[in-house]
């Protein structure tokens, strides 16, 4: 996958790290993210996404199936439900396993979980922040309770999905029997988990409700090796293509005592931002913990019968597990620039840097004054042209410069300035965010120009 020819590398050396709050307020501020249930006061680590912040998301999703399933040939995608039968989370080991433990300073009250105390504390039993004494670890279950049916007594306890991926593993069958997919093959999957995370924060990084995007890739155990390296290497890539500051992603592999119940090996891509580093996506060695789990719990035979050598197995599973909320993050963290005034911006200017495809608005449509007849008609009728093929906004409010800013804020890649040259000889000037570079371009070759710049397909 290329970039497009317009955007511009950016030196990440000298770029500072955002601070969380400017993110937290433009997402307020232009729509993108709101606290849930903000009139009653909010619920921690619950999270609602205003017009621009869906629009970012559908952008993200997209992006993920378009690389992960649709360019795949040996990929295929599912969508399963957030309520499943109870037995699936004893059998996937979350009931008994999916635990944090935690400890409570004394003095501060403030909370920790255990496997985030640095090892010195935990030595010493000491809060990292005051220096009171800490509690004796509890430990508690992040799987979220519900019931199924109404009368007291014979409704069923099950749970939200603690993770997403669990319904490909109990799909998997029914995905080779209807499909012509064979061995080595993966499924796909995006959807929302829950848990009850006893330490939700940092804005969207650790939320209760939040989106998963999986592949769970179903091999011989001979080529286990093969296929994990094959999407680690891929997967790294896919991250490094979809961000500026490259140098602030690498992996970090798990230790043996923080491994996942389901893991035998584990690496995270991490992204490094003002929350240090962080993880943005995991690589696990699932081996054959899930199918054989759910074969021993349902009584059904999950193995494969390979249809040339007629060898029968349990296949093992590399598993690239990441995340639409992060995505949306950390995205943002990275594209995130104030720029001083300078020759070309003599405010200065607040910068979305995001990569075209992602933007939430792709052009917007501004006439150079809004009190002349021509240029609001000329502009209104390229901008109903447009929105038929992504996302435009029209904007006549302000004077030209304050709405390039207000564009730039939101990160819209393109703005088409309709002036007095346009009504004589039907150019417009096409200002790109990045370099604030202006061309000018017939109307009638707008759309393939735009197109060819946000449409990832082109590249
Ligand atoms: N099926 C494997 C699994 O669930 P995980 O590392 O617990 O593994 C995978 O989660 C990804 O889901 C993470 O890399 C992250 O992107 C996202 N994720 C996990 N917990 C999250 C939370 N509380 N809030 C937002 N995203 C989360």
């Amino acid at each position: 996958m290329t970039q497009t020819e317009d955007r511009i590398p950016l030196s990440t050396e000298d770029t500072p790290l955002v601070p969380l709050e400017k993110i937290v307020s433009l997402c307020k501020r232009r729509g993108f993210v709101y606290p849930n249930s903000e009139i009653y006061g909010g619920v921690s680590g619950i999270y609602d996404f205003g017009p621009l912040g869906v629009e970012l998301r559908n952008n993200i999703r997209r992006y993920w199936w378009w690389s992960m399933v649709q360019t795949n040939d040996n990929v295929v995608g599912i969508e399963g439900n957030i309520i499943t039968h109870p037995r699936v989370w004893e059998a996937s080991g979350h009931v008994d396993s999916f635990v944090d433990r935690l400890v409570d300073c004394k003095n501060c009250k403030r909370r920790f979980r255990v496997d985030h105390l640095p090892a010195e504390n935990l030595k010493q039993n000491k809060c990292p922040v005051c220096g009171g004494e800490l509690t004796e670890p509890r430990t508690f279950n992040l799987m979220m309770e519900t019931y199924i049916g109404v009368v007291e007594g014979e409704r069923m306890k099950t749970y939200l999905r603690g993770e997403a991926c669990q319904n490909i593993y109990l799909d998997y069958d029914n995905v080779l029997k209807s499909s012509r997919m064979q061995i080595p093959f993966g499924i796909c999957q995006i959807g929302k988990a829950f848990r009850n995370e006893v330490t939700p924060g940092n804005f969207l990084f650790r939320q209760r409700e939040f989106e998963q995007w999986d592949l769970q890739f179903f091999v011989h155990p001979s080529e286990m090796q093969k296929w994990f390296d094959y999407w680690k290497a891929r997967r790294f890539e896919w991250y490094k293509g979809i961000i500026n500051h490259t140098d602030r992603l690498h992996f970090r592999e798990h230790g043996p005592d923080e491994l996942a119940h389901y893991a035998k090996q584990a690496f995270d891509i991490e992204y490094r931002s003002i929350l240090g580093w962080q993880e943005w996506e995991g690589i696990h060695w699932r081996q054959d913990w899930d199918l054989s789990r759910h074969s021993q719990f349902s009584g059904q035979d999950l193995s494969y019968t390979d249809p040339e050598t007629k060898e029968r197995y349990i296949p093992w599973i590399v598993e690239t597990s990441g995340g639409v909320d992060r995505t949306f993050l950390f995205l943002l963290l990275d594209a995130y620039e104030e720029e001083p005034p300078s020759d070309k911006d003599k405010e200065g200017r607040t910068v979305l840097r995001l990569h075209p495809w992602f933007a939430p608005v792709k052009v917007a449509v501004l006439p150079l004054q809004k009190n002349k007849e021509e240029l609001v008609t000329t502009a209104k009728d390229i901008h109903n042209h447009l929105k038929r093929l992504m996302v435009s906004q029209y904007d006549d409010v302000a004077n030209i410069g304050r709405r390039y800013r207000r564009q730039d804020e939101i990160g819209t890649p393109f703005c088409v300035t309709v002036d007095f040259k346009t009504l004589e000889d039907q150019t417009v000037t096409v200002r790109e965010r990045d370099g604030m570079t202006q061309i000018r371009l017939h109307i009638n070759e707008l759309p393939a120009y735009l197109l060819e710049r946000v449409r990832w397909d082109y590249n």
